[in-house]
């Protein structure tokens, strides 16, 4: 198999994170010397944008595979449904539902709230990769976030007092009720219901390969402090969702056909707008394994 041309092109954007590469096809072998530096990329930019690429599954997962184990979900039961699902490997992200979306209770085309993927498990995956497919013109666009810089940017006070803290999640679709601004409630002492997952994490992560310290969290779901007064918490928690959510900490993406992102979930959350139910949109995803926040 040829390799891949080993001058590639780094294009910093002008925010807080992302890389654009150019000059390389990621269906094909690529040089150990490009990889090495696409990690060290990664590692500082936490956001790798590729364009214009034609993949099979076995493609990506292949790419995917030079960063890491993928990482197999964990089965469940689907709303009406009996049987255990067992999602596949690369997921499909369609708004149009196909047969192995991995959409189960709400639609796609919803709004998604400031997200880590697999915040929900107790070994959380360390990056995904999204690879579009088909996007509509002036589709939503998704925004990715420093949560390194969001870290930094916190006060003295602010970050003392998160400094030991432990937050316990429940699974994306889990919140119940909303705020005025739309962000889930506290969920002060609430019991997970029948096979909601439910993972605690520290709420300051230090990255595993940088060392730096990141502000691990996640604003779509509900969500509460372990060992933590309710009412105290619940401010908190509602200061961080308005905190990480400031436009000077993220990346917008505008999707075009053939884009690959591949971000660090160590590092960043994203999310999107809602958007027109009837756009045909088609993204898949691979995440990889990770290991335990600490
Ligand atoms: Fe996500």
């Amino acid at each position: 198999m040829a390799l891949t041309a080993s001058r590639i092109e780094i294009t910093p954007t002008d925010a807080a994170l992302g890389a654009v590469i150019t000059g390389i096809d990621v269906s094909r072998s690529v040089e150990p010397e490009v990889i090495l530096q696409l990690k060290q990329i990664w590692r500082d930019r936490h956001l790798l944008i590729f364009k214009n690429q034609i993949l099979t599954d076995d493609q990506l997962l292949a790419f995917a595979n030079y960063f890491g184990d993928i990482l197999q979900q964990p089965a469940y039961v689907r709303k009406g449904e009996t049987e255990e699902y067992l999602p596949p490997l690369v997921l499909t992200l369609a708004n149009a539902a196909p047969e192995d979306s991995s959409v189960n209770i709400r639609p796609n085309y919803q709004e998604l709230l400031p997200h880590i993927d697999h915040y929900w498990l107790p070994v959380p995956s360390s990056g995904s990769f999204l690879y579009a497919v088909e996007v509509p013109e002036n589709g939503p666009n998704t925004y990715w976030v420093n949560l390194a810089q969001a870290y930094d940017e916190l006060d003295d006070a602010t970050k003392q007092q998160i400094a030991g803290l432990q937050v316990r999640y429940f699974n994306f679709y889990g919140s119940r009720d909303r705020d005025e601004y739309g962000n889930p409630k506290y969920a002060a002492g609430r019991a997970p219901e029948p096979g909601e997952r439910v993972a605690i994490h520290p709420l300051v992560r230090t990255h595993p390969d940088t060392g730096k310290k990141i502000l691990f969290f996640n604003a779509a779901s509900d969500v509460d402090i372990v060992d933590y007064d309710h009412v105290e918490g619940a401010k908190l928690v509602a200061k961080l969702q308005e905190h990480i959510k400031q436009p000077r900490f993220a990346y917008r993406h505008q999707w075009s056909k053939g884009d690959l992102l591949y971000w660090d979930n160590q590092a960043t959350a994203h999310y999107r707008p809602e958007f027109d139910a009837n756009a045909t949109r088609i993204l898949k995803r691979v995440s990889l394994r990770g290991s335990r926040p600490f």
